[in-house]
């Protein structure tokens, strides 16, 4: 092949092949190396996977191929998940999303999810076994349905009646797609909705299961994974739990949210809850064995507190926290740059995986942990499990109520 005619093509084209094939040794070469690194630290990833081999286990019954489908087409009607402002903080977000996602699902519509607010979602989150990522196409000469639900409390009200009790889905099907803003549970409504049971039924959920609180973890994993910032920020703290090879430590960890202080100006004010740092450090040291193989993990929304509980165990080496800046992914003061909006919401994320890995996790009334503690699926739902509420106590299963509404 390599005349003399050829010959400036040819040695062109052996130079070619040779430096394919080195920077292809080099590319293995740092795989391997990659691989390496990545395998000695894959701690989150490794819980994700066992976690979700659990939950096909015991949803086995259900009906996957329906929760999954999604068309193909990207003209297919859709519902979408916005978030853009005023949507709530993490707790309220995936409220919102779970209820969303599962109207989707019983209108075989694609669902999508649109949150660049306050930094773009996918940053941080990936979509698992169903995907959710927007995408761009031509919306001329399609209908869309614009659903506003998070704040006005009439238009709340109303929708929750709409979906609880009417077939909302015939006004529904005169659009092509739909987006809705709202924090509420629209999952336990819309399963018992008489209307909508010839497609429920399809989906085969038993009674008992046909809550948003029964069902989050499994939709949940369906719909995210940890992308690979929050994997890393996450390994870095789990891997102190077993610096020593022959005992894995407990995790302890403390959700302080206390409501409008110096780092959360703009948040609600809280009642009831003055002692409630106090009274939580006083339950740990007296209530639980704290020995030397247990660490203590603090999310907090105040600066404050969160310094307070990581000097109180420092001494002894035994407090963790996932670093940065400490944001209300909802009450964005006017301070806040666009780059603490981003790491802000990696330790929002960060921090919620880390909550569903605590053996013992004590939790302020906040969606945010209670929706972490659902996840807690390796060690137990409720497995030391505990809710400050104008006190400490334990909660003992699904069945559980609260002393008081308010705490
Ligand atoms: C539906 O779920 C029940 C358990 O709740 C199970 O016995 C049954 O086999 C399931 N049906 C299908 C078609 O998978
Ligand atoms: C699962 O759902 C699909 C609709 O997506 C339906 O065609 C199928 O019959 C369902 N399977 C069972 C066992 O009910
Ligand atoms: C939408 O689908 C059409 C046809 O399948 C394709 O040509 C187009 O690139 C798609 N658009 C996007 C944004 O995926
Ligand atoms: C590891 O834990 C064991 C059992 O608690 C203890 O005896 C040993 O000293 C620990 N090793 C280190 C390096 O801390
Ligand atoms: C923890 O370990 C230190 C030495 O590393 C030891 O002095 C101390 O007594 C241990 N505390 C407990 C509660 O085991
Ligand atoms: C904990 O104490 C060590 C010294 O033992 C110090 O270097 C470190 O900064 C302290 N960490 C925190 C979070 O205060
Ligand atoms: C605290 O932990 C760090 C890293 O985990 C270790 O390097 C250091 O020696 C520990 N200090 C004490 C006082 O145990
Ligand atoms: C904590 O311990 C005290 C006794 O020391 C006990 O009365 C209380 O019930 C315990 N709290 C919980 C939530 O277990």
């Amino acid at each position: 092949m390599c005349t003399m005619r050829y010959l400036r093509s040819c040695r062109f084209l052996v130079i070619l092949i040779f430096t394919i094939g080195i920077s292809t040794l080099i590319y293995r070469l740092h795989s391997i190396n990659r691989n390496l690194i990545v395998h000695s630290k894959n701690i989150l990833s490794n819980k994700i996977n066992k976690r979700l081999h659990l939950l096909r286990q015991q949803f086995s019954h259900v009906n996957f191929s329906m929760l999954l489908y999604r068309s193909s087409s990207n003209q297919s009607q859709s519902i979408t998940y916005r978030c853009r402002e005023w949507c709530g903080g993490w707790g309220d977000r995936l409220r919102g999303i779970t209820s969303t996602f599962i109207l989707a699902v019983l209108t075989q519509r694609r669902f999508y999810i649109d949150m660049p607010y306050p930094c773009e979602l996918t940053k941080f989150l990936i979509p698992n076994l169903y995907d959710w990522q927007p995408i761009e196409y031509d919306k001329s000469n399609r209908k869309t349905l614009y659903i506003e639900a998070t704040v006005d409390k009439q238009l709340k009200q109303k929708m929750y009646e709409k979906i609880s009790s009417t077939n909302f889905l015939i006004e529904w099907s005169q659009f092509d797609d739909i987006s809705i803003e709202t924090a509420s549970d629209y999952v336990t409504p819309a399963l018992a909705n008489k209307y909508l049971q010839n497609i429920v039924r399809l989906l085969n959920i038993s009674s008992i299961e046909s809550t948003q609180a029964r069902l989050f973890p499994l939709l949940y994993e369906i719909l995210f994974r940890p992308a690979d910032h929050v994997m890393t920020m996450v390994d870095q703290l789990l891997i102190k739990l077993n610096n020593n090879k022959s005992v894995k430590k407990q995790l302890i960890c403390l959700h302080i949210r206390i409501g409008k202080n110096p780092t959360m100006i703009y948040d609600e004010i809280r009642t009831y809850r003055e002692t409630m740092v106090e009274d939580m450090i006083q339950f740990v040291d007296k209530n639980l064995t704290i020995n030397n193989n247990s660490m203590i993990f603090i999310t907090s929304d105040s600066m404050k507190v969160n310094q307070d509980i990581l000097d109180r165990y420092n001494t002894t080496n035994q407090s963790i926290s996932i670093p940065g800046p400490i944001i209300h992914i909802d009450r964005l003061s006017s301070l806040y740059s666009s780059d603490e909006r981003c790491t802000g919401f990696l330790k929002v994320i960060s921090d919620f995986y880390v909550l569903g890995e605590c053996d013992t996790l004590i939790m302020a009334r906040s969606g945010f942990s209670e929706w972490a503690s659902r996840r807690r699926y390796l060690i137990g739902q409720f497995n030391q499990l505990y809710l400050y509420c104008r006190g400490i106590y334990q909660i003992t299963g699904h069945q559980w109520k609260r002393p008081y509404n308010i705490c």
